[in-house]
């Protein structure tokens, strides 16, 4: 019958239609479900919105026979290098871009940036052109061919070049390599580099105790492992910074500092305790100073000269520990203000439990000074502990 082979030949083209439209969907399925990257390249910015177009544009020059990604970490810069970062971002599904917002520092961006990434390699590399992608293949056969786990940019080996400083800050970035070598091996030439290529089972050892403190994360992260890093160096070209300008400043040296205190003592003592601590004593010197100046100098009353005194070395230990134990959680503007008001409180408490320490042990036939020292870490601890949430805790700073 005509109209029964007609019905046949209808569904065998309805079937070969179905047949087609799934092969399609299929088809479709496999180019969406490109590969995640095999490299993510970790960038850390501040003020940096003229240098990431071009930046970008040399890292697919460099690795276009990768499945890479660029991931760039901008502490909230005025500049609006986020902004410009997402508008690349909409244009190339390789650029993406993590905002933070109410923090600031290399070392944490650079590790919020790795955390962030899924790839089984990691570059990290400055966003201002110093540093020049065309060493990054070389760094990524070295750790594909398992020859290393750590592959560092290098200043400072045979085929280097540095393009950029003045006699001065060379010799400081020289002398700071050198201090470093008291945590790192001394084969490692440039444990201060920003520039380097791991394997991410390295930086899953690491990451929960790194110190993050600054601007050394290499350093931090060479030293924290818990075996020792096969590291390989490879030198490049440090380049001139075209756009934009340096944030390195005085206040790095104590950073460093403190990293490095971190590295050798930090798992006995916190190191922004150390810090806190050391503030205080340079307090007591500010005390008797401004105390001589009141009551000696200007011959007011004793006790007015004492009160005056009290209150600038608060403030002087509230201003001081603000820039450098607190530099990452800087309170500024009102928030200084109000952030001294809340020191002061604390602080007055911790007089209080001071006095009421040393006097208490006084009492009890201890030693005199074993009895005002005793009181002075007592008011220490309670100081920092309780500044350290009230003051400068993440809710209270940002
Ligand atoms: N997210 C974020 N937050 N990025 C920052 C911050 C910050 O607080 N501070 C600086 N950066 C970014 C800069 O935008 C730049 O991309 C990169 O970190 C390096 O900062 P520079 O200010 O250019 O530092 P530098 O050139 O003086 O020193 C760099 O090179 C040295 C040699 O490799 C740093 O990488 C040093 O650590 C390194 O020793
Ligand atoms: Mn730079």
């Amino acid at each position: 019958m005509p109209s029964l082979s007609r019905q046949r030949i209808e569904e065998d083209r309805a079937r070969d239609r179905a047949r087609v439209e799934a092969q399609r969907r299929e088809a479709d399925r496999s180019v969406l479900e490109h590969p995640g990257p095999l490299l993510s390249v970790v960038v850390p910015t501040f003020n940096e919105r003229d240098n990431v177009r071009p930046l970008v544009g040399e890292l697919s020059e460099t690795l276009a026979d990768v499945e890479w990604e660029v991931i760039f970490v901008d502490d909230d810069s005025p500049d609006g290098t986020a902004d410009a970062v997402r508008d690349l971002a909409r244009e190339r599904h390789r650029v993406r871009c993590i905002h933070r917002i109410g923090r600031r520092g290399l070392a944490s961006a650079c590790v919020e940036g790795m955390l962030g990434s899924s790839a089984p390699y990691l570059v990290v590399m400055d966003g201002d052109l110093q540093h020049d992608p065309k060493i990054i293949p070389q760094m990524l056969a070295v750790l594909e061919r398992h020859d290393a786990e750590l592959v560092i940019g290098s200043r400072y080996i045979s085929g280097a070049s540095v393009d950029d400083s003045t006699g001065l800050r060379r010799a400081i970035s020289r002398f700071a390599t050198w201090v470093g070598h008291a945590v790192v091996p001394e084969n490692l030439k440039d444990p201060l580099s920003g520039f380097f290529a791991l394997r991410r089972d390295l930086f899953d050892d690491v990451v929960r105790d790194l110190s993050c403190i600054g601007f050394k994360i290499l350093l931090d992260m060479v030293t924290t492992a818990h075996h020792a890093v096969e590291f390989r160096e490879i030198p490049f070209g440090f380049r001139t910074r075209r756009a934009g300008e340096s944030k390195l400043d005085g206040l790095v040296a104590w950073e460093y500092a403190m990293l490095l205190a971190d590295k050798l003592v930090g798992r006995y003592v916190p190191v922004r305790f150390l810090s806190f601590a050391l503030i205080g004593a340079a307090g007591v010197g500010v005390h008797l100073a401004l105390l001589t100046l009141a009551y000696r100098v200007a011959q007011l009353e004793f006790v007015t000269s004492q009160a005056i005194a009290v209150t600038l070395t608060m403030v002087f230990n509230y201003a001081v520990n603000n820039m450098l134990t607190y530099r990452d959680r800087r309170r500024r503007g009102l928030k200084w203000l109000t952030g001294l008001l809340s020191f002061i409180a604390v602080c007055a408490v911790g007089a209080v439990a001071n006095v009421g320490v040393a006097a208490y042990l006084f009492n009890h036939h201890a030693n005199w000074l074993l009895a005002a020292v005793a009181g002075v870490v007592v008011g220490a601890v309670w100081n920092y502990t309780v500044t350290s949430v009230y003051t400068w805790g993440r809710r209270s700073a940002a």
